[in-house]
């Protein structure tokens, strides 16, 4: 067989392996009605998330009605981070009320709608938006406040799922009507989704004689096909998110840990356990398979494995909630563990809303047997709380049976739950508008002045093979400076007891960035830039690579002078000016919590400046190791990483292209005043390679010695995996505190992942940890961490995780470390290592935060178009030239 087929099919092969295994099997439910529609636009466009194709609803069938004389405007909204962007680029808006019709089959729905708070123009502020929804006779919002909305959840954007019945074959009339309270007041929608659902998934089937158990009440009730709900919470407990496109069919998103965390009671936090069992293929004898994605009924939170603990406390989650609205809770459960198999091993009770709601809750007598998921259905009345308080918590408790000689385990578990609120008597669901946020904190004073970090000069390597074409080297790590500008904070997970009611917070993929301006990427004129680096004098000189010189500047900008970060691109790189704006029309959009931002660019006389955010604290690399900064703890080591992890994720999937980093490592991961994680220096090594043709960008290998995945070297061919690569590697530098490769170490120790993967194969952790954190890490926690640095640095791209996986596996293992409150019992297990010694002269990577006159003065930087595929990085000056990524070729 043709080689290259035989790879075909062995890939198309593991794929359909690990999707086996991996659960995401193809839809078990196909909805007769699928309608996405993108309001405002013409044409179709495909959302790179879930691969579903959104319909414009200009001059479509689903063309709005409205009045005569009455009219909306489409606009197009500014790009953001949000890594599904569609359906959010495009909004319908309008001063009077419109009505979208779809004519659908009978039978129950979703009705999703997305909702986008921006400045679209002008004459619609962002702030201004009031307006109601109605649906078939609900009233689904009441005078919504997009904006607020948005802000109290410190999300970019706000989505809303109902649930209603369409009685017979009918159109279904969805009408927006903007608020009188207010008289500039409009409406707006980006995306409306109409799927069907199964027959009474969550409505109670005619012919079923009882319904939910009605918590507080005797009688059973039933939620009729005459009610609609509103879905307020759908967590996969203990788990990952698992979002549209993993759904069962119906594209409902499940939140993960992260989102599920914020909920949970503080000795929940500290004592509960995520048990997991990936291997179980569940048995859906007992409910439908299209219930819940497998993976909800393989993960779960119990209470710990201690008796006299879970004694003690309850298991418990608080969910802010609109007060005097019936809820109908369902709760997933599937008991997986190896030891759970009969009637009254795990016997707990359950409460709702303070009330009893099970007094024996058996999972293995409700689905009869291990491995079977089965669900159960409460509905619960949330009266109205003390003062004024808009949100209330819906509690949920699970408390262990006391008595011994009941129960086997004095335990509790929950897999997954979902929480809707029913329509009242008035067929309204609307509650009131959030409290906004509260004005953020007093930022901490400020951080350690640039200028008193070590400087730590470092050596470039340059990977490459020869190509004869003359590339613009490509950038080198961007030195970025903090700006002023407030971005509002997503507030700290840990923060309140209850999480604040900006629950959402930790879908912090969406941090709320109202003060930017609607023109994301702003155009410097050449006399500011001057004006800000006195005419480029070298004195501002911060950073040298192949592509030219960073500077560090003040600029005007939001009515204040603020420090950034400006990189001036070599003049006679090959980019043309086309080139170079079709760049950085696409960085520009590149927006997320964790990636630098670009700031503006300036394109005057010939010049190609890029100006960019300035990160405080900057470089990973400074908080591990060569440093005087003291160590960080383990936990905000998880932290960054998982930010930064996020950040490659979006990178990878979330924007408009699949973006490959091409260099990742620590010194290209900054962190700002908040110690947020920022990926720098992303989409800039394509940069250099737009004059080359397509076989030779492919023949381009970029990279830094010692985070170079070595696939990508053997075969010349970039895929994501090759981030995920040198993501492990970065893994182990935060584990290890020791740079990617120590030229002066014997070999074995010269490569950090080698070496990790030496000492994980014969249980030697313990010889590389980072001293500092000795006896800080949990034993599953670390075993966990390990566990994914070592998949990223599998020899074989396509048996590493992707960037979602390693995000939900950190998120896990930061998990694990907080269940053990941060202490170890495991000092046996790692002390007593070597340290790791003489790291003198030996770094890998380029950025330097600040160098010395001295040193800025030693560095040459040329431009010879060196065709020399050497990386000897000792070569002073050696300089920007084909295919390398690097060029700071000073040494210590
Ligand atoms: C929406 O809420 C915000 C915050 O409370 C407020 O400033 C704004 O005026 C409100 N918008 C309207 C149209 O009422
Ligand atoms: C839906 O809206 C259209 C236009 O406003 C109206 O003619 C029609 O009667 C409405 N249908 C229903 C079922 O309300
Ligand atoms: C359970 O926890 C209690 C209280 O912390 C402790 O005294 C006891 O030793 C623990 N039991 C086991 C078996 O770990
Ligand atoms: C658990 O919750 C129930 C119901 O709210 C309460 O009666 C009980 O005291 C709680 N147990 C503990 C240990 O907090
Ligand atoms: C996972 O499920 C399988 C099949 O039921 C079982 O044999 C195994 O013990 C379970 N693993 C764990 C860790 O509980
Ligand atoms: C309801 O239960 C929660 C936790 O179980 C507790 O914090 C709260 O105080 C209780 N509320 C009332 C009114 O008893
Ligand atoms: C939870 O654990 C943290 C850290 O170990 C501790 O500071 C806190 O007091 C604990 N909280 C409770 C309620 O036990």
């Amino acid at each position: 067989m043709n080689p290259n087929l035989a790879h075909l099919f062995l890939t198309l092969f593991l794929q359909i392996i690990t999707l086996h295994v991996a659960g995401d099997s193809p839809s078990v439910y196909k909805p007769v009605d699928d309608i996405t529609l993108q309001c405002g636009f013409s044409g179709d466009q495909v959302n790179q998330q879930d691969g579903r194709t959104w319909s414009g609803d200009i001059n479509s069938k689903f063309s709005p009605f409205q009045a005569a004389g009455s009219s909306s405007v489409y606009k197009a909204a500014t790009p953001i981070s949000s890594s599904s962007q569609v359906p959010y680029t495009t909004a319908r808006l309008s001063r009077s009320e419109f009505t979208y019709t779809f004519p659908l089959t009978s039978g129950q729905k979703f009705i999703r709608l997305y909702f986008y708070p921006t400045s679209y123009a002008a004459e619609f502020d962002r702030s201004k938006s009031l307006f109601s929804v109605e649906a078939g006779g609900f009233t689904l919002l009441r005078d919504f406040n997009a904006s607020v909305t948005a802000d109290a959840f410190s999300s970019e954007t706000v989505s809303r799922e109902f649930c209603l019945n369409i009685a017979s074959e009918q159109s279904l009339n969805i009408t927006f009507t903007p608020s009188r309270a207010s008289p500039d007041a409009y409406a707006f929608i980006n995306g409306i989704e109409i799927v069907s659902m199964p027959d009474n998934l969550y409505y109670t089937s005619p012919q079923s004689a009882d319904g939910p158990v009605s918590v507080g009440s005797i009688n059973p009730s039933r939620i009729e096909n005459n009610a609609a709900m509103e879905m307020v919470y759908r967590i996969n407990v203990g788990g990952s998110q698992l979002s549209f496109n993993r759904d069962t069919g119906m594209y409902r998103n499940w939140d993960g840990i992260q989102v599920e965390y914020n909920y949970l009671d503080d000795l929940s936090k500290n004592f509960s356990v995520l048990p997991q069992n990936s291997s179980i293929q569940p048995d859906f004898s007992e409910i439908p398979e299209y219930s819940a994605p497998e993976e909800v009924y393989r993960t779960a939170r119990s209470m710990g494995t201690n008796k006299t603990i879970n004694k003690i406390y309850n298991l418990t989650w608080g969910f802010p909630v609109d007060s005097t609205f019936y809820y109908f809770v369902r709760l997933h459960f599937c008991e997986f563990e190896g030891d759970v198999t009969l009637p009254r091993d795990r016997l707990f009770q359950i409460f709702i809303s303070n009330q009893t709601a099970e007094q024996m809750a058996d999972v293995i007598t409700w689905s009869r047997g291990n491995g079977k998921p089965v669900y159960k259905d409460y509905v619960v009345f949330v009266p109205a709380g003390a003062g004024s308080k808009k949100k209330v918590h819906l509690f949920l408790a699970l408390q262990a049976t006391p008595k011994d000689r009941l129960t086997n385990y004095n335990d509790a578990i929950l897999n997954g739950l979902e929480i809707f609120k029913l329509s009242d008597s008035n067929r309204n669901l609307a509650g009131p508008n959030p409290d906004p946020p509260p004005p953020p904190n007093i930022a901490q004073p400020e951080s350690p002045k640039v200028s008193d970090k070590k400087s730590i000069p470092l050596l470039a390597i340059i990977a490459g093979v020869v190509s004869g074409v003359f590339v613009l080297a490509s950038v080198f790590g961007f030195l970025v400076f903090r700006r002023g500008r407030k971005v509002k904070d997503s507030s700290s997970r840990q923060g309140t007891k209850w999480g604040p009611f900006s629950s959402a917070t930790t879908k912090s993929t969406k941090t709320h960035r109202s003060s930017l301006p609607s023109d994301l990427c702003r155009y410097f004129s050449l006399a500011e830039i001057k004006a800000a680096t006195q005419n480029f004098d070298s004195v501002f000189i911060i950073g040298v690579g192949g592509f030219g010189h960073v500077y560090k500047g003040n600029v005007n900008m939001d009515g204040g002078l603020h420090p950034v970060a400006i990189k001036r691109l070599k003049s006679e790189s090959s980019q043309g000016a086309h080139e170079f704006k079709t760049e950085i029309d696409m960085l520009s959009q590149l927006r997320h919590v964790h990636l630098v931002p670009l700031v503006g660019y300036c394109m005057d006389d010939g010049e190609m400046i890029l100006v960019y955010d300035y990160m405080a604290r900057g470089t990973l690399r400074d908080h591990l190791y060569n440093t005087d900064n003291p160590p960080l703890p383990w936990d905000q080591r998880l932290q960054i990483c998982i930010g930064a992890a996020r950040g490659l994720h979006y990178l990878h999937t979330g924007a408009k292209y699949t973006i490959i980093h091409r260099d990742v490592k620590s010194t290209n991961i900054l962190l700002d005043e908040k110690w947020v994680a920022k990926v720098s220096d992303f989409g800039l090594s394509k940069m250099g390679s737009t004059n080359v043709s397509q076989t030779h960008i492919s023949t381009v290998v970029k990279g830094s010695f010692g985070y170079l995945d070595p696939e990508y070297y053997r075969r010349q061919q970039l895929t994501e995996k090759s981030d995920v690569y040198s993501f492990g590697v970065v893994l182990c530098e935060v584990l290890c505190a020791r740079p990617a490769l120590i030229r002066t170490a014997e070999k074995k120790q010269m490569s950090l992942a080698e070496w990790t993967k030496i000492c994980h194969r014969n249980g030697k952790l313990d010889q590389i940890i980072d001293p500092s954190l000795r006896g800080k890490i949990g034993n599953a926690c670390l075993k966990k961490y390990v566990e994914i640095a070592v998949s990223c640095m599998h020899d074989s791209g396509i048996e590493r995780p992707s960037m979602n996986d390693v995000v939900w596996g950190l998120e896990f293992a930061l998990q694990l470390q907080q269940s053990v409150g941060g202490d170890s019992n495991s000092n046996d297990e790692m002390g007593g290592g070597d340290d790791i010694e003489s790291v003198t002269g030996s770094d890998v990577g380029f950025i330097s935060w600040e160098e010395s006159s001295e040193l800025k003065k030693s560095r040459v930087s040329k431009t010879s178009s060196d065709h020399n595929s050497t990386t000897n990085e000792s070569i002073k000056g050696m300089s920007g030239t084909v295919f390398s990524e690097i060029n700071d070729p000073n040494g210590r």
